[in-house]
């Protein structure tokens, strides 16, 4: 159905005297609700407006009792920020009264939280929208939703709008705090409301959140990404970068020290930019560390850091280690100076082995692992061996590797993607193969050694064996009584496989490890 069989179809109402501007085309006359469609053109502006902090979340008697004998179902499709954006909306739903439920046959509300970071992430999501449709023919009183990266872009909000009839929300990254009104326009309404806002430099805190487990927990420091990676759509669909209040953050570790919970990662799309848009406080990812490294919680990690911005007093900070651990996830993208130029990464291969080689100074036990893109337009051979030496020189222990995906709005996508598919396909294998001969080389050396783990559960092959990771966030099979999950317990590898270690149980470690 497209969007005039839709409007004839009673699905769209005409509203006239609408002002809102969309992108490709006026759809606002359409729409009598909430009609807020996302531009990546003006996501890409980046005023000097101060960031707005706050604290004062809360929801609307109006919508009290709203999910009273309803159940929401979420997605989760990409990284750990949306994971934590989906925890931050189980505990809407959960404060509206909702109950959660892990099927989608049981659901009244179904949300997909999206990724746009590559093609195929967003063709799974069109897929999944696809097979809820029946569902959707067969209880029509089911609420279906768009929500995380893909909602912030256009030409996806105009697909959904042409050939998806059977969703009744999208919603942005920004907008994720008005989850109750938007589920009240579309229960009011019964058409399609798209609130996505293109520009926002608010941060929102006391949002609730129904955290994935006891063990682990993520913490936001900070929001958007201002790099503008040339193959990235994250800086258009997160927004400016805007750091969390240092007092924030802490107050939220401390607090889930005392809950519990054994270890934190620290989430950012680009953490070492942490602090640059503070005015009033010279306070940086460093310091950030140094004041963390004080609470009573075993392991704290971050992630994702750019090479650009990691800084000596960084370095310094973590090289006093305690709850600090020593893995550290350094996206690289590629091992050519040149290829990183057009990457707009802004620094060379040298800059990258300088830092590496400052790192390991420090933090001798250090462990390191990466992100790399293979294929980005104009890529030759040699630009793609000097990765692979890159690779072995940094002895890297780990990769998320990717072929490089153009994604519409970013300046990469303007560029000819002139490296045939078998070609990208062929460079990915001989990375893969590098990466896991390393990983397995890695992963010997513990053989016979004893290491600290978090149990994190049963094994997901075998409920008789337990598991969990390592400091250097290495997965351990081992048999142990249940009792130990969630603590740290010390193991003996008997066995390095390439991607995991087997091991006997030793013991509860019970030294503390926080420094003062
Ligand atoms: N194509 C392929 N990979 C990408 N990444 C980001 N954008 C793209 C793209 N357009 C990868 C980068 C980044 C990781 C999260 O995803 O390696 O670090
Ligand atoms: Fe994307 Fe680069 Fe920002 Fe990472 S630093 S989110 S790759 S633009």
């Amino acid at each position: 159905m497209n969007e005039e069989q839709r409007l004839q179809s009673g699905k769209l109402k005409p509203l006239t005297g609408s002002t809102q501007e969309t992108g490709e085309k006026d759809y606002s006359k359409y729409f009598e609700t909430v009609y807020t469609p996302p531009s990546l053109k003006e996501a890409k502006k980046r005023g000097k407006e101060e960031i707005k902090y706050h604290d004062d979340f809360k929801i609307d008697e109006r919508f009290a009792g709203m999910g009273k004998g309803r159940k929401f179902y979420i997605r989760t499709y990409g990284c750990q920020m949306n994971e934590h954006d989906t925890e931050v909306m189980a505990g809407i739903f959960t404060s509206l009264g909702y109950e959660p439920t892990n099927t989608v046959q049981d659901a009244d509300v179904i949300l997909l939280n999206t990724c746009a970071i590559r093609e195929n992430a967003e063709n799974k999501v069109f897929g999944e929208l696809g097979h809820l449709k029946p569902l959707k023919l067969e209880r029509p009183d089911l609420l279906i939703g768009v929500c995380g990266c893909m909602s912030q872009e256009e030409s996806v909000v105009n697909k959904i709008l042409k050939t998806y009839d059977q969703v009744d929300m999208i919603f942005g990254t920004h907008n994720i705090h008005r989850l109750p009104n938007i589920l009240h326009e579309a229960y009011m309404s019964k058409e399609m409301v798209i609130e996505v806002w293109s520009k926002e430099g608010d941060i929102i805190e006391n949002l609730p959140k129904v955290r994935h487990g006891n063990i682990k927990a993520w913490v936001n420091i900070m929001y958007g990404c201002d790099k503008f990676c040339t193959y990235c759509i994250v800086p258009y669909t997160r927004g400016k970068e805007r750091s969390r209040r240092p007092q924030d953050i802490i107050q939220e570790v401390r607090h889930l020290a005392a809950q519990g919970y054994k270890e934190i990662m620290l989430l950012g799309q680009n953490v070492n930019a942490y602090g640059k848009d503070f005015e009033d406080i010279d306070y940086r990812l460093g310091d950030l560390m140094d004041d963390l490294r004080t609470i009573d919680i075993p392991r704290i990690r971050f992630t994702t850091s750019h090479p650009r911005d990691f800084d000596d007093h960084l370095i310094e900070v973590l090289a006093k280690g305690g709850n600090l651990l020593d893995h550290i996830h350094l996206p690289v993208q590629s091992g050519s100076s040149d290829i990183l130029k057009i990457m707009a990464r802004k620094y060379s291969r040298e800059h990258f082995l300088e830092l590496v080689k400052k790192i390991k100074a420090a933090i001798p036990t250090v462990t390191l692992t990466t992100d790399i893109i293979v294929g980005f337009p104009n890529e030759t051979e040699e630009q793609f061996e000097e990765t692979l030496s890159l690779y072995k020189e940094v002895g890297f222990e780990m990769a998320y590797t990717y072929i490089y995906s153009p994604r519409e709005g970013t300046p990469a996508a303007k560029m000819v993607d002139n490296i045939p598919m078998e070609v990208k396909k062929e460079r990915l294998q001989r990375l893969n193969k590098l990466v896991n001969e390393m990983s397995a080389e890695a992963m010997k050396s513990y053989a016979g050694k004893v290491v600290k783990v978090l149990v994190e559960g049963e094994s997901k092959k075998n409920p008789d064996v337990l598991a969990g990771y390592t400091e250097k966030n290495k997965l351990v099979n081992f048999k142990a009584p249940r009792d130990v999950i969630g603590q740290i317990v010390n193991v003996k590898i008997t066995e390095a496989k390439t991607w995991s270690l087997d091991g006997e149980f030793i013991g509860v470690v019970e030294e503390d490890k926080v420094m003062s």
